[in-house]
Parts: C-alpha cells; sequence; structure tokens
C-alpha cells in the first residue's frame, strides 16, 4: 500500500496541496529544504513545533485502523507512507516504511543520532544530548534524497506485489509519484482512492472517488 497526506485528512490533519493545503499558506522552500534551516533554523522549528502541536492532537481514523486490519490477515504486506505525522504507527501499523521520516523523530546534525521526541513544544533550539550539536526533524526535506534502506524496501514491495493501493496522494512528489507506474509495469493490479483525479488516475487499473475512511474500511469487508 502507498499512503499520502490525503489518508490522514479525514483525522484533521491538513494536507499540502487542497485548498486549505499547508503549501497554499506556507512556502516550502522556507521551512522544508535544508537551505531553510541552515539559514534560519529557528524559524524551521517553530513551524515544526506549530504542526506537532497540531498532530498531537490527532488520531488515527477508519481507513489507518483497516490498513492495520489488512496487515494482520495478509502475509505478504508492505505500507509505504509519505505521512510524517505517525498516524499509521499509532493506529498499530508495524510493517511500513516512513519514506519522508517521522515528525516525532529529531536527528542529531553532528554525530547522526536519530531519536524519538515526543515533546510538545519542543525547546528551540535542540540540542544533541550526546554531542551537544544542534537537532533537525528526521525528516526527508525537499532537495534530500530519501533513505536508502527504504528505497530498497520499496523497490522490493513495488516489484513483488500484486495489488498497489494508492489512497491519498497527490501523486506528484518523487519518488513516490512513480510507485504506481513500478508496481503496474512489474504486473500488479493498482487501485488508486481519492477525493479527485491524479496524474496516476489513467494508470490504475481501478479508481475510486471518495474519502477515505469511507473506501478503504470497505476492503475488510467486500461483501
Ligand atoms: N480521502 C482520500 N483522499 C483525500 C482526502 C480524503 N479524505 N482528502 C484529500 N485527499 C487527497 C487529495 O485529493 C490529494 O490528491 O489526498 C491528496 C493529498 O495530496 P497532497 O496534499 O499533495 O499530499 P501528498 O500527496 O501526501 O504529498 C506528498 O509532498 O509536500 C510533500 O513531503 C510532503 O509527503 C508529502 C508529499
Amino acid at each position: 500500500m502507498l499512503t499520502g497526506a490525503g489518508i490522514s485528512a479525514d483525522s484533521g490533519v491538513p494536507t499540502f496541496r487542497g485548498t486549505d493545503g499547508l503549501w497554499k499558506n506556507f512556502r516550502a522552500e522556507d521551512l522544508a529544504t535544508p537551505e531553510a534551516f541552515e539559514r534560519d533554523p529557528r524559524l524551521v522549528w517553530e513551524w515544526y513545533n506549530w504542526r506537532r502541536e497540531l498532530i498531537a492532537t490527532k488520531q488515527p481514523n477508519s481507513a489507518h485502523k483497516a490498513i492495520v486490519e489488512l496487515e494482520r490477515r495478509s502475509p505478504n504486506f508492505w505500507l509505504i507512507t509519505q505521512n510524517v505525522d505517525g498516524l499509521h504507527r499509532d493506529a498499530g501499523s508495524q510493517k511500513l516504511s516512513e519514506i519522508h521520516g517521522n515528525i516525532w523523530k529529531v536527528r542529531c546534525t553532528g554525530c547522526g543520532l536519530v531519536e524519538n521526541n515526543r515533546n510538545v513544544p519542543i525547546a528551540i533550539l535542540p540540542s544533541c544530548a550526546d554531542c551537544g550539536s544542534l537537532l533537525r526533524p528526521h525528516i526527508v526535506w525537499f532537495g534530500e534524497s530519501l533513505f536508502v534502506e527504504d528505497l530498497d524496501c520499496c523497490s522490493r514491495a513495488l516489484r513483488q506485489c500484486d495489488v498497489l493501493l494508492v489512497i491519498g496522494t497527490s501523486g506528484v512528489v518523487h519518488p513516490a509519484a512513480g510507485f504506481a507506474s513500478i508496481a503496474k509495469q512489474a504486473g500488479a493490479f493498482v487501485a488508486e482512492v481519492n477525493l479527485d483525479p491524479t496524474p496516476q488516475s489513467a494508470l490504475v487499473d481501478i479508481s475510486l472517488q471518495g474519502r477515505a475512511k469511507d473506501l478503504v474500511p470497505l476492503l475488510l469487508d467486500p461483501a
């Protein structure tokens, strides 16, 4: 499975490109790039504090929970999420790759140590307990590449899967935007769940238009 911000929209987490999307109100280049962090780490941390504070009040919805049940039922299951909100983990997903990182993890810019940190707010500017260097969000920013272990894991899953379900992503940010095509070329049946058509809609075998929280649970009892 591949998920995007749309699956968390039903939990009240803002998407990025919808009408009230984050990138409508904030400039990604000022907040979600290594250059932005280099230029003004305080501003970037203030923005991530705002997102952490918001997400801390949100719960997994029925779509997140249905995916946990699908994982339990399916021997060969893997979830690739672009979301950093941690709601899949909170719902109980264990076989997953958080390919854009996790907003509840911090990474030391000095020694590279990655730790969970659920402090809301997090003290600005946070420093590493081990080496004293500045901590950054453990999130893949624009202009940064995904973690190799995640890319390898996604590549294996996409090439071996029989079915790929693409839920709640606008399909414009690579490499995830190319995942449906990889699975399709490997012979998988690809279905999409989204409120609107996406660039993948013409490629997939079936495109289901509706809210993830309404459609995804139907997979459990298709009758
Ligand atoms: N159910 C299903 N789909 C929904 C719902 C819903 N309730 N609400 C919104 N959507 C769909 C929108 O139609 C849109 O296609 O979810 C998609 C959200 O798209 P984006 O906001 O672009 O989020 P995403 O595709 O996850 O963005 C990918 O871009 O900014 C970066 O790193 C960030 O991970 C993010 C990446």
